[in-house]
């Protein structure tokens, strides 16, 4: 049975772009909603007002949606779970009053993240000497790896002690025998075995349970993670993650189908930025870019490092609009450009003066391409209390309207602030 009830939302750019705030703002017209790719690596930062406090919340492994009162989440397959991470968040929610029960359900077939996953990341970058992917350290790779290679526990593994312990072991003594480091697994056991049970409460088979959701006409929104150009195979290779956050992975990640396919929401920052190592045609190493950061807030929401910042890209946000098949797009941090005299879009990639038609596999190409800017007015006041389109300042408009022309693809979301509220849904867009 066909529906849009799916909704995505997910990164377009390299990450942080501000998809939580984006879920967060339409969880209350859904019933699930649920994480298919990543783990921890993720720094999904909603403000949100709960039992009438405002509060910062930054969601790694939960989804963002669940500060919302009857929201069910679910973590899909395609994530990878580190269980110490899990916990944290959920007593981090407890004792801001948001209590979970159980309305949190669990793949089954979701891979576990041990301790020595970030053991062997950090093993593995500090290996890499200067050419380091700058990784979050999480582990993310080292059990993706497991997975792919077969030999991994998932969370369905915990029925059986005796078994879960023995394949444990037996994972441990291998990756020992790689990598050579010593490993107490005790602490790491005790906790698993402590939490067992509660987790066996929330492990669900969720591909049945979102399609019989989706059966019975809930809602779902999907809240990616990570972001279109840290794709495995259709980002920046090898400066990306470990899972495909394009939309692909979206329907593995989850068992849905994808008939029940709605809106494709694309995150998209008003500047770019990146956190972590490979090329980055726009960057702006300079005074515009030290501006941005410091009023951006440009530091990483998992591990505090500052991200790399540069001018809008056109051509790679059409590339990610190309993966993804948006069917629009949140601009997010549009207030961040308030200060500027001048703005910049880079709207072409020129290779030994040839202009590319395509975005580049090769990151050496990537590396050397030349970047064409159209440059635009500042509006020099501040957007943080506009909260239609009537009432941004024509240059603002004039901003925004150029994006849309050069990415065609409608934006329907201009956020102007971090709180709920300062966001502007347009009507009246390009269709
Ligand atoms: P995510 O990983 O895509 O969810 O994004 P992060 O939470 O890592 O980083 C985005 C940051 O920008 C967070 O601190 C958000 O609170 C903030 N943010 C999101 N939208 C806006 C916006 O429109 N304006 C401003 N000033 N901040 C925003
Ligand atoms: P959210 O969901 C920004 C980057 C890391 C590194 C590369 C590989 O908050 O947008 P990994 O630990 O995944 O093996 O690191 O990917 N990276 C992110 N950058 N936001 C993220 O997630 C990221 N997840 C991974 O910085 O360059
Ligand atoms: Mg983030």
């Amino acid at each position: 049975m066909r529906s849009n009830n799916l909704t995505l939302i997910l990164g377009a750019q390299w990450g942080d772009e501000g998809k939580g705030k984006l879920v967060d703002i339409l969880t209350p017209k859904f019933d699930i909603v649920a994480r298919a790719t990543g783990g921890a690596n993720a720094g999904h930062t909603v403000y949100a007002t709960v039992n009438n406090v405002p509060k910062k919340f930054i969601f790694h492994l939960l989804p963002s949606g669940l500060t919302h009162p009857d929201i069910v989440g679910v973590i899909g397959n395609g994530c990878v779970l580190h269980l110490p991470t899990l916990y944290e968040e959920l007593e981090n929610l407890n004792l801001e009053g948001i209590s979970i029960n159980n309305r949190l359900k669990i793949s089954d077939r979701v891979a576990l993240l041990f301790e020595y996953h970030k053991l062997i990341d950090s093993h593995q970058e500090n290996s890499k000497g200067e050419n380091q992917v700058g990784t979050t350290r999480r582990g993310i790779g080292p059990c993706y790896a497991d997975k792919i290679n077969r030999r991994g526990l998932r969370l369905c593994d915990l029925t059986n002690w005796d078994n879960f312990i023995s394949r444990y072991q037996a994972n441990l003594e291998w990756h020992q025998s790689v990598y050579r480091f010593e490993y107490d697994s005790t602490t790491e056991l005790n906790f698993i075995r402590s939490k067992r049970d509660q987790l066996l409460e929330k492990m669900t088979d969720t591909a049945t349970y979102l399609y019989e959701a989706l059966s019975a006409g809930q809602k779902v929104l999907l809240e990616g993670a990570n972001a279109a150009l840290l794709d495995i195979d259709h980002g920046t290779y090898p400066y990306v993650t470990s899972s495909n956050p394009t939309i692909g992975g979206v329907f593995t990640g989850t068992g849905i189908s994808p008939q029940h396919l709605g809106e494709i929401i694309g995150v998209v920052k008003s500047y770019m930025t990146r956190v972590g190592a490979g090329p980055f045609p726009t960057e702006l190493e300079n005074e515009t870019g030290e501006q941005i950061r410091k009023i951006g807030g440009e530091y990483g929401s998992t591990t505090g490092r500052p991200r790399r910042c540069g001018w809008f890209d056109a051509p790679l946000t059409r590339y990610s609009i190309m993966l993804n098949g948006f069917t629009s797009l949140n601009l997010t941090k549009l207030d961040i450009l308030d200060n500027l005299e001048e703005i910049k879009i880079a709207t072409a990639y020129y290779l030994n003066n040839q202009k590319l038609e395509r975005f580049p596999a090769n990151l050496e190409d990537l590396a050397a391409v030349k970047v064409e800017y159209e440059t635009l007015p500042g509006w020099k006041t501040s957007l943080q209390d506009i909260s239609s389109w009537e009432q941004l300042p024509p240059n603002a408009q004039k901003y925004i309207l150029r994006l849309e022309k050069l990415l065609n693809c409608p934006i329907k979301y201009i956020g102007v602030g971090q709180k709920r509220e300062q966001i502007i849904v347009r009507t009246n867009q390009l269709s």
